[in-house]
């Protein structure tokens, strides 16, 4: 599912960012920006810190330190990966898909015919959320609602509801709109009865969790028991062409954005274990369908974050749940880390009885998911050469299936360290021989063009520890093509120490060759390269936002000077320590470069004095 990069630049170009955002916050005109009330999830602010550049059509927010462009503001605000957020915006614009695109979509009835499941599943959720509204406050489903402390706002953003105590409240409600039953009956929320022709309701007496696809689609139902002797505890919708178990996660409709912006996902149990943590400020979470996680889980998972915390139950249950997700996670490639609460608890009671502040405590120090498997392999340990064996034995399947090399190389140290042995024996012996961390693999390499997969995934451009007037610059020559041309001819980039900063310079200098006439474009183009798109939206902000051509002047070449004699300082430095080490023939010659830079040094300081 990719598209052309033509076909990316159109979408753009028929957007306006400014649009987008004005869907979700009122802007401003202020200098040469627009400002607002920031619109991500997770930043509420009473004074505007969110700035928006029409022409530029980049943003950033000085609150919380978001910024990019067009499509990483869809995957802020809605969620949308990189392809979701281009359909989505080709949809806004009118602009029909690429045929190819079209055609690797189910055919036309099979469509219609899922729609039609989907629509019954989405009208009975609704139903049965209106029940539970329209129950009086004393009603014993209001009042579980009440002790399990499911607020208004939740129940309404979960769309949870009520399904009574009777035989047929759905059916009856499928058919007053002449709703086909028998594919209702096929999902599993009506059944025929043995006798006579009418259909009987399956949900009854149940407190209703509607279960929504990724893409938003109802295709089932999670109906909790009010009390233990009404069996089973939960009764969920059956495997239907539109439900998979398997392929789904409880939630993850409604915390798909989160999860992207805190770049992580914690994995639950239960529909209540993701409920509560949602409604304690904890939204960046998932919950398995009571399976197991299985390789379409990691899979859908790992378009969302790489990040991912398994939380489960401290029982046998849950350990061995954890247990048995480690080797479906690491063939991912994922980066699983784990937490198994004590005493039987769940997440929901450890909020209740320790809060949520300890709880955020433990997931920020959550040990790797390895470790914690690897500590209850190590429980019948005692160091004999037989228990080392028999470890290695459970260890090595797990090895077999992991694909990041560093990773592994740090797995192997740590059985090595807890068995004693050195890492080459484990190694060794596991089969799969421990290779060396391959870095250079993700280095960036420097080249003039701009790559094709603008928005891919690729390494990213690192621009931390880049000192403050290199940052300037990139930023005073993102401003016009003017400003770009003095600094790309003024040669400071040959003087600049950090490689980051060069890199983008070289990128920038390359695509503005390129595309001459469309200078607008390169500071969103750049912010897609980066792994810090907001070092590129400095001049969103003050001082620079509200500067006078003179000023930016000065800005300017006061930076020029910091980034020149930064370098002749290094310069001076790296040749006094070689001097050291130097044969005599070699040190006179040295010693005059030094002088050298010693009188540039000299003529910098003049011209500021001047
Ligand atoms: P509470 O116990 O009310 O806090 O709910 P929970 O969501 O935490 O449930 P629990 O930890 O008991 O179970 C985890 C998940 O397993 C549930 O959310 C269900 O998806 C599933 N599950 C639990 N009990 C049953 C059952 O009796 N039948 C089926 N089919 N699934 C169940
Ligand atoms: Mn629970």
């Amino acid at each position: 599912m990719t598209f052309s990069q033509d076909f990316i630049d159109k979408v753009r170009d028929a957007n306006n960012i400014v649009d987008l955002f004005s869907e979700f916050t009122q802007l401003k005109r202020s200098g040469g920006r627009l400002m607002g009330l920031c619109p991500f999830p997770g930043h509420n602010e009473k004074t505007p810190s969110f700035s928006v550049s029409e022409d530029k059509q980049v943003y950033h927010c000085f609150g919380c330190q978001r910024s990019g462009q067009i499509f990483t503001a869809l995957k802020e605000l809605k969620g949308l990966n990189f392809p979701e957020a281009v359909e989505h915006l080709a949809n806004r614009a009118g602009i029909m898909l690429p045929a190819e695109h079209a055609s690797t979509r189910i055919k036309p009835e099979v469509k219609s015919r899922k729609e039609k499941l989907f629509k019954l599943n989405s009208i009975s959720a609704e139903v049965l959320h209106n029940q539970l509204l329209d129950l009086p406050n004393d009603h014993y489903a209001k009042k579980y609602c009440q002790t399990r402390k499911l607020s208004a706002d939740i129940i309404n953003t979960f769309q949870i509801g009520y399904a009574p105590n009777q035989w047929d409240t759905l059916v009856n409600h499928l058919n007053a709109i002449k709703a086909p039953l028998s594919m209702a009956a096929e999902l599993g929320l009506i059944r025929k009865r043995k006798e006579g022709d009418g259909y009987f309701d399956l949900f009854r007496d149940r407190l209703m969790f509607p279960i929504y696809s990724h893409k938003g689609e109802c295709v089932g139902f999670g109906g909790r028991a009010f009390t233990d002797e009404q069996m089973p505890k939960y009764l969920n919708s059956p495997e239907s062409e539109i439900f998979s178990k398997g392929h789904t996660f409880y939630g993850l409709n409604e915390t798909a954005k989160y999860i992207r912006t805190e770049n992580s996902v914690i994995i639950v149990e239960g529909y209540m274990d993701l409920v509560a943590l949602y409604a304690a400020g904890i939204k960046n979470v998932v919950a398995t369908l009571g399976t197991a996680l299985t390789p379409n889980h990691a899979r859908l998972i790992k378009r969302y974050s790489q990040n991912v915390i398994v939380l489960f139950d401290g029982d046998e249950a849950g350990q061995k749940a954890a247990v048995r997700s480690l080797p479906v996670l690491l063939e991912e490639d994922l980066l699983p880390k784990a937490i198994l609460l004590p005493d039987q608890m769940d997440p929901d009671d450890f909020i209740n009885e320790k809060g949520v502040s300890t709880l955020q405590e433990i997931l920020k120090s959550a040990p790797d998911l390895f470790s914690v498997v690897l500590d209850r392999y190590l429980r019948d340990y005692r160091g004999s050469s037989a228990d080392k064996i028999v470890l290695l034995n459970e260890v090595s399947p797990l090895m077999a299936v992991m694909k990041d090399s560093r990773l592994k190389d740090l797995y192997i140290a740590e059985i090595a360290q807890k068995i004693s042995v050195e890492p080459s024996w484990v190694s060794k012996n596991i089969g799969t021989p421990s290779t060396r961390a391959n870095l250079a693999e993700n280095r960036h390499p420097v080249t003039p063009e701009m790559p094709k997969d603008v928005i891919g995934k690729g390494a990213r451009i690192t621009l931390e520890g880049a000192s403050r007037a290199e940052l300037f610059l990139l930023n005073i020559a993102l401003m016009s093509s003017e400003r770009f041309n003095a600094i790309w001819q003024s040669e400071i980039i040959d003087n600049m120490t950090h490689i980051g900063v060069r890199e983008m310079f070289v990128k920038a200098q390359g695509y503005h060759r390129q595309m001459p006439n469309e200078f607008d474009k390169l500071s969103a183009n750049l912010m897609t390269l980066t792994d810090n798109p907001k070092a590129l939206a400095l001049y969103l902000g003050e001082p620079m936002c509200s500067m006078t051509a003179e000023a930016l002047d000065k800005l300017m070449n006061d930076c020029i000077r910091q980034v020149k004699e930064k370098f002749f300082r290094n310069q001076t430095r790296e040749l006094a320590a070689s001097l050291r080490n130097s044969p005599q023939e070699e040190r006179l010659e040295k010693l005059e470069q030094i002088m050298n830079i010693q009188k540039s040094k000299h003529t910098l300081r003049r011209d500021r004095e001047s």
